[in-house]
């Protein structure tokens, strides 16, 4: 016997609650709890044990279909994609408002339209006249790309079943789309999750690519339900810093590649211009070596990139509550980088507003920044540039401890090919770094050594 029950969704989560609260008990949101449609929820007396098909199970090395990628004409897309568009797999895209979402798939859709695939490219956002416009100033206005400007998914999906299936469907975006079987309004979580099954649904019956637009909510996950997450193959993230021009799309999950690999853009009057060699973008390019600046080889999936962090220290004269504000790095990180270089090197930043800046408007989330982020800190602190043409790369512990981490010698090779001279990094690292002859490298065991190291430079 089936009976229904009344149930709330967190809008923010997820989360299901059978009686409405003001937070949600889950994620600690307040007034995201919305009344959904009634589960049907079966009494134990309802044995599934019996009366159903019986499936057929299929080894692990049948042969298969061959995994086919169709590119997207821009090879940064590519790249992070893990080497093209998989027919018949979901796409989710998310990034800030105004990053560049709908401009990236524009793109890429006359890029596929021009090479003769149909390309399909449905806006809830805005009316067809204004994608018409941007696509002008990008000077794509003569691609054959089909362009709607629609919100209803019964309306879209019985259209394309009229058509022969596009090789790519851009839905922008899916927060914007209604169902006419669900109810609430567009953006719900019922709405996003039905309209993302049906989309899904027809894309993997015809073998169409498809790339669902999300937003994102103010601390930067994806809007709405993690279950968006797991309902497609893709989850991208186009990030940068708006007032910055250059932009990265990463992989945060994929089914069909390696969520390493990164593409960078640079966004110009004409859209966004692909970054083929992105190692020198994010340094400053000045010559003379500045107090609190310090280079860092973070590695993007293989490639490494050359970035520089900026430090910097003001004391205060009065008892007021200093500030600590970051860009482009954790802000709990840098908390415990202080509280390691108080503890363990007795330095005192108590008294002391600390500012760190990641150049470029890049994000930093490899734990081996923290030597560099370390060597800026203590660099600013006793006002001394770290030697001229330096890189700084290593995990910090708890104790202070300087640790190795991956991919060292590509590190330092890169480095060493950019015209830096020497490195300081973990002590173990130093057997695999014969990067060039000209290279010097230095292993800094503890913390204390890299205060010592920045005080003996002159
Ligand atoms: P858009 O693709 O609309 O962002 P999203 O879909 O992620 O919200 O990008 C809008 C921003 O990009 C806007 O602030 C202007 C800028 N832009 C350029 O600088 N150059 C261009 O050629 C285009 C089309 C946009
Ligand atoms: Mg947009």
């Amino acid at each position: 016997m089936a009976k229904s029950k009344k149930r709330y969704v967190c809008q923010a989560c997820g989360s299901v609650s059978h009686r409405w609260q003001g937070q949600c008990p889950d994620c600690a949101e307040w007034n995201t709890l919305v009344e959904d449609a009634p589960a049907t929820v079966f009494s134990q007396k309802h044995d599934l044990s019996s009366g159903g098909r019986a499936i057929a199970f299929e080894p692990l090395d049948a042969p298969g279909e061959v995994l086919m990628r169709r590119t997207t004409g821009l090879a940064e897309f590519d790249r992070a994609l893990g080497g093209g568009l998989v027919p018949g797999s979901a796409i989710l895209m998310g990034g800030d408002p105004g990053i560049g979402k709908s401009t990236l798939l524009l793109q890429a859709a006359a890029k596929i339209a021009k090479a003769g695939s149909e390309t399909v490219y449905v806006s809830g956002e805005e009316a067809a006249g204004q994608v018409r416009l941007r696509a002008s100033r990008l000077g794509l206005a003569d691609a054959p790309i089909r362009l709607a400007a629609a919100t209803s998914v019964r309306d879209i999906l019985t259209t394309l079943n009229t058509m022969a299936p596009p090789a790519l469907l851009v839905i922008d975006s899916i927060q914007t789309m209604h169902s006419d079987t669900i109810e609430g309004a567009p953006g719900t979580v019922s709405q996003v999750r039905g309209c993302a099954f049906e989309l899904i649904r027809y894309a993997k019956e015809n073998g169409v690519a498809l790339v669902l637009v999300g937003h994102v909510t103010k601390d930067g996950t994806i809007a709405g339900p993690r279950v968006l997450e797991h309902m497609v193959d893709v989850v991208m993230s186009f990030e940068g810093e708006r007032s910055h021009q250059y932009r990265i799309l990463r992989s945060l999950k994929n089914r069909f590649g390696p969520v390493d690999e990164i593409g960078v853009f640079a966004m110009a009057g004409q859209g966004l211009d692909e970054v083929a060699n992105p190692s020198m973008l994010f340094l400053s390019g000045r010559d003379e070596p500045m107090a609190g600046s310090a280079v860092f080889p973070a590695l993007e999936g293989t490639r490494p990139v050359l970035i520089e962090v900026q430090a910097l220290i003001v004391r205060l004269q009065s008892g007021a509550t200093p500030r600590r504000a970051v860009v482009g790095w954790d802000n709990g990180r840098l908390a415990m980088l202080l509280a390691v270089l108080e503890a363990r090197c007795g330095l005192n930043f108590s008294s002391a507003e600390v500012y760190l800046n990641v150049a470029g408007g890049y994000r930093l989330t490899d734990p081996a920044a923290d030597l560099a982020v370390g060597a800026a800190l203590v660099s600013a602190l006793a006002d001394r540039p770290l030697p001229a043409k330096s890189v700084w790369f290593g995990e910090v512990s708890l104790a202070g401890e300087v640790r190795p981490v991956a991919h060292s010698a590509l590190r330092l090779r890169e480095s060493a090919k950019l015209g830096f001279d020497c490195g300081f990094g973990p002590v173990e690292d130093k057997a695999g770094t014969a990067a060039s002859s000209a290279f010097r490298y230095r292993g800094i065991r503890q913390l204390a050594n890299l205060v010592d190291q920045v005080m003996a430079t002159t």
